[in-house]
């Protein structure tokens, strides 16, 4: 069988090595090689309990924080399953030469993250993603050599391939010439991570830009949870992007506070106590949202060789992006985008609502609720690759395979004329909205006059210049870029209540009618959203 898998970060190689092992031919296209994809961004670590003698940790006790820390409203049997399959995942890491740090023994070292009450999340000092990229493009290539995975690079995705609800493949568009490629399939797994762009700046990659979820929300699959994204506590902006102080520097002990009457107040221990500073991160940036004045990480007092050998990323980054070291001084910080919970629906196969279509890794909405527990998005995108790839190869070789020439229809699609603005004033408005409105704290007057900034916008946008040729990235993207964007908004007013990434100031309580995710479809070019049934929940403690 064949299957094309869009996205070549950590999700989609996941994916395409367990179908090579598997003997499947596989095709594997991004816009670029995997060392660029936005896994390499991920810094402080992947949780799995890889000691469960008794009175240490169990899987059972990472299962029941995850879900705590989504607040509940993530499917319990879903999250076991996740929480299982991590000892697995990190001891397969470590056997294709991921470098993780060790104790003294020898062992995986594990740290503390936040939400968390054991040592669970092992890492390579603060570029995890860095070492498991490098390992793991290291593995497609045995599989491409012996030609079961087939590299394209430079293609941006632009469609699925759907005839009468089943997906046959994808139609791309090639970076150089802007020409369209269709590419057939028997099943097709999208690896697109989150909704980035849409934010501007945000401490992913804006590769990651929301385009995809909003194209197959148009083509018939349905959006989960939208409104729940998270804003990293500790983030510095940079000219291009907001850059992570990973969460590693708080699991080593650093400490936030900010300065009163010439002395510091460390707020977060003052509220919670001594592990104040690895509270999940929709409480601790909630918190730093309310300090009266600007907030710092202070690590200076780990040490030098501590901070060189397991923080060095920040070391640097801080040197390089604000002349500061962090031996030395504390770093002003604040909450910026770092991880959408939200994205597409899938069931136990990561299946979408469209036919042989499946999503995994951030793109997915799966495991994470309505917070993200630090250390689980490298791990739900290992194991949601594994889980379609399974699923894919059960489901076997699709019986029909003729769709016709799907590009002609989409050329037919793009307009030539217009003399509104270009694409980068219309991204900098988007960004513009979704930050002011989509903030840590929301309501409804907010939320509201988001969507009818967007409408204005959008307006614009049809008048759109395209001034860089028929298929320049941006041109074709924005449209659904901003159904995305409206999907957001119009989620996070469905949701009256407030529950972790999502606080609405108007209705500032959970409310148990609420303890479901949210659904976005859409329908003639129309969104709605509802709410999932009840299925198996977390329970609340
Ligand atoms: O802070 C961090 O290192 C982020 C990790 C994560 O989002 O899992």
């Amino acid at each position: 069988m064949h299957v094309l898998i869009t996205g070549s970060g950590i999700s989609g190689m996941s994916a395409a090595i367990s179908l090579a092992e598997a003997g499947c031919r596989v095709t594997l296209v991004s816009p670029f090689i995997s060392e660029r994809a936005q896994s390499v961004m991920a810094a402080g670590g992947i949780n799995a309990v890889l000691d469960e003698t008794p009175g240490s940790d169990s899987t059972a006790l990472h299962a029941e924080e995850t879900l705590k820390g989504g607040c509940y409203i993530e499917n319990k049997e879903a999250v076991r399953g996740l929480c299982e399959a991590a000892p697995d995942i990190v001891r397969w890491l470590d056997s294709i030469g991921v470098i993780f740090s060790r104790t003294q023994d020898g062992e995986i070292a594990q740290r503390p993250f936040g939400g968390q009450s054991r040592r669970r999340t092992a890492y390579a000092g603060d570029t995890t993603g860095k070492q498991i990229v490098t390992a793991m493009a290291q593995k497609c290539r045995e599989y491409e050599i012996k030609g079961l995975i087939d590299r394209r690079t430079g293609l941006d995705f632009h469609s699925a391939i759907v005839k009468d609800g089943r997906c046959g493949g994808a139609v791309y568009t090639d970076r150089t010439g802007g020409e369209l490629q269709s590419i057939y399939a028997d099943a097709l797994i999208m690896a697109t991570g989150g909704m980035n762009r849409i934010f501007g700046k945000t401490t992913g990659s804006a590769l990651c830009d929301g385009y995809a979820a909003g194209r197959l929300l148009s083509q018939g699959a349905r959006l989960r949870n939208a409104e729940m994204i998270q804003y990293h506590p500790t983030t510095i902006e940079t000219p291009n992007k907001r850059m992570l102080i990973s969460e590693a520097a708080r699991g080593e002990g650093g400490r936030l506070y900010y300065e009163k009457d010439g002395g510091r107040v460390y707020f977060m221990e003052d509220r919670f106590g001594e592990k104040g500073n690895l509270m999940p991160r929709d409480v601790v940036s909630r918190c730093m949202y309310e300090c009266p004045s600007q907030v710092y990480l202070d690590i200076s007092f780990l040490g030098e060789r501590l901070i060189k050998e397991r923080l060095g990323e920040i070391y640097k980054l801080c040197l390089e992006y604000l002349g500061l070291d962090v031996t030395k001084e504390s770093i002003p910080v604040a909450p910026g985008v770092h991880f959408f919970m939200g994205g597409l629906r899938t069931d136990d196969d990561h299946m979408t609502d469209i036919d042989g279509l499946y999503a995994v890794g951030e793109g997915a909405s799966k495991y994470h609720g309505a917070n993200r527990l630090g250390g689980n998005s490298l791990l739900a995108a290992l194991y949601s690759g594994r889980v379609a790839a399974g699923a894919c190869m059960r489901r076997g070789e699709a019986p029909e395979k003729s769709f016709g020439d799907v590009s002609a229809d989409i050329l037919s699609d793009i307009r030539t004329d217009g003399d509104g603005p270009g694409p980068s004033q219309i991204l900098t408005g988007l960004a513009g909205i979704m930050n002011t409105r989509l903030g840590i704290v929301r309501d409804e007057a907010g939320l509201r006059a988001g969507l009818a900034e967007l409408d204005a916008l959008s307006k614009e946008a049809e008048r759109r210049r395209y001034d860089e040729g028929l298929s320049a990235y941006e041109n074709y993207r924005i449209p659904y870029m901003l159904i995305t964007a409206r999907a957001i908004i119009m989620s996070a007013l469905a949701r009256e209540e407030s529950r972790g990434a999502h606080f609405r100031s108007d209705f500032p309580d959970t409310r148990d009618e609420y303890c479901r995710c949210s659904l976005t479809s859409c329908s003639g070019g129309e969104l709605s959203i509802s709410f999932e049934d009840d299925r198996i929940r977390g329970d609340r403690q």
